[in-house]
């Protein structure tokens, strides 16, 4: 069944794939930098941020070179900031111990930092034919599908018996001639199909799927019963005031500690709990600036993993001001900021404000 499904995927891809821009040519790092960014945004929202990172970055020694604050700014937006460190760490791995080539096994790319089990799969095999499976979500939602299998797909043993399972179909004596060339391509089928047609939560387009004489979820009318999967644990809700302190044209900022949610990454000044007019103003004069001006702002809501944060915040304008300000405080233009800071999406309601753009798309500013 697994090999009659991936023969057919394999000839539906060569007709469907997606035109994207890390499949053309074959560079692994360009493979492998897609990667990562894909394990947390859409394709369309990545394709920005990919072109921008390779066109500052273009090998793998620029990005083992690369200062931590331009880094972190070309992945400002796209969140899980410990992924572009632990890029550059196997990135510095890879000129150290590989010349500054990518390793093409998929042990030695397993070894490496911030790469699972998933990317080594899939760099492994897109990038160096190697036969080895990618399982993500997208696969386990389909084969659970395929075969009405109600496997919870959060356990770790169920994606195991998955890349067991495909791991010896791809590596069969009967298995098809086309996988064992394109391994790469039969793992990127299952990703076409998984964004296109056998789609998550609602109704997958079955009418226009290679494999619906195959499915038995499909034969029970049941696609949307599949994949099972146990809900994570409940955000913890944390109520926060944002303060939009601008001294003329320059916004206060304040450098997030090393360690911690969004480590050293740059935000508006910030303060637990919901505070009022008076409790803002006492805090903004105890930073030794004098507040001339108030003004409320829409309450906003980000959603992080395990964190949800309740947003108010305020636009205070302080007098001019020329000295110093605190330990990780400074102010910026509002250009400045936007060339040069990483401020994380959860600022982006209070940076509209400004008309700062987080993010690869800003416009050219006059
Ligand atoms: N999602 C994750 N990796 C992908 C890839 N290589 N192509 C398309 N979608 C993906």
């Amino acid at each position: 069944m697994l090999k009659e499904a991936a023969a057919r995927l394999l000839e539906w891809y060569q007709v469907n794939k997606r035109t994207l821009p890390w499949r053309e040519g074959n560079n692994p790092y360009y493979i492998w930098v897609s990667e990562i960014m894909l394990q947390q945004t859409r394709v369309e929202a990545v394709k920005p941020y990919f072109q921008r990172f390779l066109a500052e970055l273009p090998t793998v020694r620029d990005l083992a070179e690369c200062p931590e604050e331009k880094l972190l700014k070309l992945w400002e937006g796209l969140g899980y900031y410990n992924r572009v460190r632990n890029l550059q760490k196997s990135a510095q791995i890879i000129v150290e111990q590989y010349g500054g080539e990518m390793p093409s096994e998929y042990e030695e790319l397993l070894a490496l930092p911030g790469i699972g089990s998933y990317t080594a799969g899939a760099i492994a095999s897109i990038a160096f034919g190697r036969a080895v499976p990618a399982v993500d979500g997208n696969v386990l939602r389909i084969l659970t599908r395929l075969e009405a299998d109600p496997s919870d797909i959060a356990k770790q043993s169920v994606k195991k018996n998955a890349e067991k399972r495909l791991l010896e179909m791809m590596n069969a004596e009967e298995c098809a001639d086309a996988i064992r060339e394109k391994p790469g391509d039969l793992n990127q089928a299952w990703m076409d199909l998984g964004a296109g047609i056998c789609l998550p939560g609602g109704e997958p387009l079955c009418d226009s799927c290679p494999l619906k004489e195959l499915c038995k979820a499909h034969e029970r009318g049941e696609e949307t019963a599949y994949p099972v999967k146990t809900k994570k644990l409940k955000r913890r809700l944390e109520d926060r005031t944002i303060l939009l302190v601008q001294d003329g044209e320059r916004i206060a900022l304040h450098k997030r500690p090393d360690t911690g949610l969004l480590a050293g990454l740059y935000e508006f000044p910030n303060l637990e709990g919901h505070l009022t007019e008076q409790q803002v103003l006492a805090w903004v004069e105890d930073t030794g600036l004098f507040p001339v001006q108030i003004q409320p702002l829409e309450p906003a809501k980000h959603i992080f993993s395990h964190v949800e944060w309740h947003m108010k915040g305020y636009l205070i304008r302080v007098a001019s001001f020329e000295g110093e300000l605190r330990e990780n405080y400074l102010l910026a233009e509002v250009k400045t900021a936007e060339e040069k800071y990483a401020i994380p999406s959860a600022f982006s309601a209070y940076a509209r404000c400004l008309q700062l753009q987080l993010g690869p798309e800003r416009p050219e500013r006059r």
